[in-house]
């Protein structure tokens, strides 16, 4: 059900005597809502410990800085890598899992906007790769360290609700590349693998979330300066601040509203505001045609093609 900011506020100030402790990561914290989040998290939280990743160093020491501000109980770390190339995932996941035993939050925002395509060594575009191929690296390689928590959440702030019929030949996009394809195809490919991931692990919630329009450096960082900043004055009037958006994506990764289900239906499609944004006409389709399983083997199969 959607919430009202007013709520969501009332429920982030109530976090430090229901949630003392939790342990999150923010892959993409460096900017925009991931950063924004980690922020909000560490503050409402007694004692936190927030991981980010990202490629800017000098981003990624001022948001260990603005954390320790909000919360000088926690600890916090960031490590550099470009998460486009899945060898330096797995790389990542192996050293994360030495510092932690259980991981409650996996926030995936990792991302830009596309503007041409740009093919990484794998032959698939790095905005496919960012959206769908690196986030879902990390949820498989620390699964076991979100088993192993309290309160075990994955959000992918992507296009929930934005999803589109997609082919099964067609799914890293190497036969047939469109703009369009490259926002549609990750939006269903991660709603799709979600549902299986949420029946395999049923501990373990799954949020595909679409985040609104969202003040955030991704125009300016996707499309340069004087565009970026042209479009993003012109979107002003409907655009959530960055940092209340950090508010809503706090509710969302703690609101028992989205927790896991024994059932195996802890799978949910959502807009910022947590309202459901399944369309359910189109899962059904998608689930008529084996596209959750047949997009989780291709994944694995991608996974092994690149990495073996
Ligand atoms: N903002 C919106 O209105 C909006 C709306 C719908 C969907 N979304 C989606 O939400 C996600 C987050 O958007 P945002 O507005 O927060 O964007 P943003 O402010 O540009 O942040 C993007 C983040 O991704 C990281 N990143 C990009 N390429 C990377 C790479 N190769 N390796 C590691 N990290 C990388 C960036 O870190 P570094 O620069 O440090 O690498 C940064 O932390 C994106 O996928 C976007 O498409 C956003």
């Amino acid at each position: 059900m959607a919430q009202t900011l007013m709520q969501v506020r009332e429920w982030n100030a109530a976090l430090k005597s229901a949630r003392p402790e939790t342990v999150a990561l923010f892959v993409g914290g460096t900017s925009g809502i991931g950063k924004h989040t980690a922020i909000k998290l560490a503050g409402a939280v007694e004692k936190p410990t927030i991981y980010i990743v990202g490629r800017n160093e000098a981003a990624g020491a001022q948001v260990l800085e603005a954390m320790t501000k909000a919360n000088p109980n926690g600890s916090y770390g960031f490590k550099a890598v470009d998460i486009s190339d899945l060898r330096r995932v797995d790389e990542a996941c192996k050293e994360l899992k030495t510092q932690f035993k259980a991981l409650d939050l996996l926030f995936l925002s990792a991302g830009a906007l596309a503007v041409s395509k740009n093919e990484t060594a794998a032959g698939i575009d790095v905005n496919h790769m960012l959206r769908y191929y690196s986030r879902m690296r990390f949820v498989e390689n620390l699964l076991p360290l979100l088993e192993a928590a309290h309160y075990p959440r994955v959000i992918s702030i992507l296009a929930g609700g934005k999803e589109v019929m997609i082919e099964e030949d067609n799914l890293d996009l190497r036969k047939q590349f469109s703009l369009s394809a490259s926002t549609g195809y990750p939006a269903s490919m991660t709603s799709l693998a979600f549902e299986v991931l949420a029946s395999e692990h049923p501990s373990v919630s799954f949020l595909h979330v679409f985040p609104g329009i969202v003040a955030t450096p991704l125009l300016k960082n996707s499309m340069g300066s004087v565009a970026g900043t042209i479009l993003g004055f012109l979107m002003k009037p409907i655009s959530i601040s960055a940092e209340e958006s950090g508010e809503w994506h706090t509710w969302l990764s703690t609101s028992p509203n989205f927790a896991p289900k024994n059932s195996g239906q802890g799978a949910y499609i959502v807009n910022h505001d947590g309202k459901d944004a399944t369309n359910q006409s189109l899962m059904t389709q998608l689930r008529e045609k084996g596209l959750p399983e047949i997009v989780w083997k291709h994944t694995q199969d991608t996974f092994n093609r690149i990495l073996t």
